[in-house]
Formats: structure tokens, C-alpha cells, sequence
């Protein structure tokens, strides 16, 4: 029988497991779970007869996929898709997709709920500032950019994105002001919402020549990766400006340094929360367990990410 195997080390939401269970059994396959682990070895044992695979984070590498004999499809339910080694899936006649946009209101909403906290002084008592009127910098315009724009709105924000590969009428439309470079954006924005991938020309792009040109009482907020941030980068800011607060999803490896040196101006989630809702899961991970069905019966590729 047609084996679909969930992987994830960081679990969906139960609701969510039970849609994809539903999704994968109506089809006629039969569903295997993975949860919480903690040693590759579990996932080098559980791919072994996998038909199809979800992940999250999961890493996919060419060990992993050597041992899934019978593998033919893995569905990132997600976004980013760095965790997947593309080329070694394409060599094996593996097809790699993810799930565009399923998961991007959650992490918009915790953009601001990490925003708030900061510019409240993480909530210890004294006067914070407001987001109202303050000049908010998209950096990269796509489903998570789009949705960050919409709640910035709300808050009374003024807008500004940068996105080499988004056309400046797709932010007017929204109310976004297009500027044309990281540089104009970095240098017009007090507090900057980082959106951009972990790919080969973005590694560390993010760094203190960059980040330096911000305003007075700069924030930098990542929900994307900690591969684009320059760790030693982030280190000098926050040692040279002692007005710049650095507010992250994705603990960088100097996590314990940073927390211990920079009280109040540097914060991480203790694991990667963005995506972590309900709502979140139940969208990326039916969405990644029909792909799989549709692949699977009718050759559908439509999201297909690898060659
Ligand atoms: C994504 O790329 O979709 C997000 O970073 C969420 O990742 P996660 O599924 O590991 O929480």
C-alpha cells in the first residue's frame, strides 16, 4: 500500500494531523507518524518505506533520501524550503514542492506580537512607544510580506517595502511604498521586518554596514532565517548602538551570548513559533497531504520547487 509518512521533529497541531490523516486515508493510503524526533537515525529508519513524505524544518539530505528506496515525492508544508537538498532529490527522481502562503498570516501575526513586546521595553514596567506613525520596512515582498503590509496597516504603520523581484505597482496597490534598494530601505526605516530566503546570495547579506544605516531606536525583526543574519554583524550593532534592538524567531548560535550581553535589546523565541498555530498547520499540512494524493494520482507538479 501507498505509504505517506509525517516527519516533523517540531509536531503539528493534533486537529491538523487529523485532517492530513483524513486526506491521506480517503485517498486509500495509509498514513505513518514521526513525531518529536530526536536522532536521525529514527528518521533514516522511518523513511525506509516511504512512499511520500511531509516535513517541516525537517532536514531532507542525500543520506536521508538514500534510504528512502521507494520515495517519490516530499511536500515542505511550508515556505522555505533550504532544509531540502534539491539537487540530490532531482538525482534520485524525487519531486520536492512546498506550500506557498499556507502558512503566512501566523507568522505575520507574531511579527507583532514580537514588536509589540520590544517596543513596550519587553514589558518591564516603563514607558514603551507605539507602532503608530512609525515608518515599517518589508524586507522582501512575497505571501508573508504581503500579509505583515495588511496588519501594519491596521496599526496605523507607514509602509515601505524592498523586493528585487516584486514589482513596485504590486506594493502601490496594497497602499506600500516600493523603495529600490536594501540600503533605501534600511536607511528610511526605524524597524525592518526581514521576509527574505535562506539562499546562497542572501547567507549573512544582512549585516552591520546594513544595519548601521538604521534610524535611532532601530528594531530588526526576523521570522525568515538565521542563515541570512551576519552573527558577528548583529553582535557589533548591538555593541556599537546601544539604541538598536535585535528581536528574532530563529535563535542564531550566539543566542546564549547575545541574551547574556544584551538584556532587553535582544530577545529569541525558545523554538521557531512563527508558523505554530492551529490554523497554520491545519492549512499547510492538508494542503501538503493533498499535493501528495494529487501527485501521486493524476501527476499534478504544480508546486514542484526542484528541477
Ligand atoms: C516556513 O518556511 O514555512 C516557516 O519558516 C515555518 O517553518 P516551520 O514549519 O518549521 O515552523
Amino acid at each position: 500500500m501507498t505509504k505517506v509518512l509525517v516527519a516533523t521533529e517540531k509536531p503539528f497541531a493534533p486537529v491538523a494531523v487529523k485532517g492530513i490523516r483524513e486526506a491521506v486515508e480517503n485517498a486509500g493510503f495509509e498514513l505513518a507518524l514521526l513525531e518529536k524526533y530526536t536522532s536521525k537515525a529514527e528518521l533514516l529508519e522511518a523513511v525506509k518505506e516511504a512512499d511520500a513524505i511531509i516535513i517541516r524544518s525537517d532536514i531532507i539530505d542525500a543520506e536521508v533520501l538514500d534510504a528512502a528506496e521507494r520515495l517519490k515525492i516530499v511536500v515542505r508544508a511550508g515556505a522555505g524550503y533550504d532544509n531540502v537538498d534539491l539537487a540530490a532529490a532531482s538525482a534520485r527522481n524525487v519531486c520536492v514542492m512546498n506550500t506557498p502562503g499556507q502558512n503566512s498570516n501566523a507568522v505575520a501575526e507574531l511579527v507583532f506580537g514580537l514588536l509589540v513586546f520590544a517596543i513596550r521595553g519587553f514589558y518591564n514596567g516603563a514607558a514603551g512607544t507605539e507602532l503608530k506613525g512609525k515608518k515599517l520596512g518589508i524586507h522582501a515582498y512575497g505571501n508573508v510580506g504581503r500579509n505583515v503590509a495588511r496588519v501594519a496597516k491596521g496599526f496605523g504603520m507607514e509602509v515601505y517595502a524592498y523586493d528585487a523581484y516584486c514589482p513596485a505597482e504590486a506594493m502601490e496597490k496594497d497602499g506600500v511604498k516600493p523603495v529600490g534598494s536594501a540600503d533605501e530601505l534600511y536607511s528610511a526605516c526605524q524597524i525592518v521586518s526581514l521576509h527574505i530566503p535562506a539562499t546562497p546570495e542572501t547567507k549573512n547579506s544582512i549585516n552591520f554596514e546594513l544595519l548601521n544605516k538604521m534610524p535611532k531606536g532601530g528594531i530588526l525583526i526576523n521570522t525568515a532565517r538565521k542563515e541570512v543574519i551576519d552573527e558577528a554583524g548583529i553582535q557589533k550593532m548591538l555593541q556599537e548602538r546601544p539604541d538598536f534592538k535585535y528581536i528574532t524567531d530563529i535563535k542564531p548560535a550566539i543566542d546564549a551570548e547575545l541574551a547574556a550581553n544584551y538584556p532587553g535589546r535582544y530577545f529569541s523565541t525558545p523554538k521557531k513559533m512563527g508558523a505554530q498555530t492551529a490554523e497554520a498547520n491545519i492549512n499547510a499540512g492538508i494542503a501538503a497531504a493533498n499535493q501528495i494524493v494529487d501527485f501521486l494520482e493524476n501527476g499534478n507538479e504544480k508546486f514542484r520547487v526542484n528541477n
